[in-house]
């Protein structure tokens, strides 16, 4: 294992004003993306889809990584150059998603696991000689009056810890992702204090399993109210109680925290964050995105499917990429959303290539 490639890598992921873009969708998962905008889901409308986002002009300002899905990590762009290779020649470093998704956990109804352990050093192997140099593991946690259980937490937390010591035996940097679900009608408080509980579990399986701190990326989900709480916390009580919570629970030597957006409005996940870094605390980790749906839902309807709006997703991805950049470092006012997405991306790049 190499320590210093690890560290390096783990802050290019968090370099000033940028985040990632999560693009790891399942084919089950993009398929009902698309299909509620009533796009047709086949192997190259995916791939186009994707190879869209990738290559949008001078998104590298804002976008330092990108995580795949299995299927896209083995695609090329028109050109027939493989997509992690299109990334990297853009300065974007290729991530994949390895786990194997949440399953019913025995004996606890309501629950889940995460799978994807089995082969995995096999798969990290293959993956890193793909280009890839990052990877993601996704636990849900899921909340009601009387969920999670110990059990839960505890059986997630030891995978997420044996799937980080794997990634960085093989190269990789993992992002370490336990996300709480906002479904729900829990309070703010309520998500405080179950986020705190899961992160400080997650450190200590890490912690157990002799993970170097220094080259991971945590990928927590806000502290935010239910999404069927009566009343929803505002954007200075969703900052003061996430940063509350990470200050608590998350070691200084971690170099970045990058959020879901957990199926946030595009807007709000903005809001939130740079709100989150507005505040006069102190911060060990910079702390920036990791979104998937905040990031493509404008970009994803703008496309609609059609080659001829190929330019239209690209600005609309841009645009929040840009957005986002910029809360990244406590830098976004609401004036930014009035450029306008069309004229977001500078006139002389916003060309798609389709040569
Ligand atoms: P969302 O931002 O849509 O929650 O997706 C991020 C992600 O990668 C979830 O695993």
């Amino acid at each position: 294992m190499n320590h210093g490639s690890l560290e390096a890598t783990a802050k290019s992921l968090v370099a000033e004003g940028k985040g990632i873009l999560a693009a790891d969708e399942t084919v089950g998962t993009i398929t009902k993306r698309f299909e509620s905008l009533n796009i047709r889901s086949t192997e190259e409308s995916r791939r186009t889809y994707r190879e869209m986002l990738f290559t949008t002009p001078d998104v590298s300002e804002f976008i330092s990584g990108v995580i795949m899905y299995d299927e896209t990590i083995r695609q090329k762009d028109t050109q027939g150059t493989p997509l992690p290779d299109v990334c990297s020649r853009l300065g974007i470093i290729p991530g994949i998603k390895v786990d194997t998704g949440a399953k019913d956990l025995a004996g606890s109804p309501g629950e889940k696991v995460t799978e994807g352990l089995d082969r995995l050093r096999d798969r990290l192997s293959e993956y890193y000689k793909m280009g890839a140099r990052f990877s993601k593991w996704r636990a849900v946690i899921q909340m009601t009056d009387s969920l999670p259980t110990q059990t839960c937490l505890s059986v997630n937390s030891h995978a997420l810890g044996r799937y980080a010591a794997l990634c960085q035996e093989q190269g990789l940097v993992p992002i370490v992702e336990p996300e709480v679900l906002m479904d729900g009608p829990h309070t703010i408080g309520r998500c405080q204090e179950i986020t705190g509980q899961v992160l400080q579990m997650v450190f200590n399986a890490l912690y157990d399993q002799r993970i170097f701190l220094e080259g991971i990326l945590l990928k927590p989900n806000m502290v935010i109210s239910g999404k069927e709480c009566s009343k929803q916390a505002s954007v200075q009580e969703v900052a003061q109680a996430t940063l509350q919570c990470l200050r608590r629970h998350v070691p200084a030597a971690v170099p970045g925290i990058v959020f879901l957006s957990g199926g946030q409005d595009d807007r709000l996940a903005t809001e939130h964050l740079n709100a989150i870094n507005s505040l006069p605390l102190p911060k060990p980790w910079k702390i920036s995105f990791s979104y998937g749906r905040a990031l493509q839902d404008a970009a994803l309807e703008g496309w609609h499917g059609k080659n001829e709006n190929l330019r239209d997703g690209q600005q609309a991805f841009y645009h929040r990429a840009r957005c986002n950049g910029a809360a990244t470092m406590g830098k976004y006012t609401e004036g930014m959303e009035e450029d306008r997405a069309r004229k977001a991306i500078p006139a002389h790049r916003a060309e798609w290539h389709d040569d």
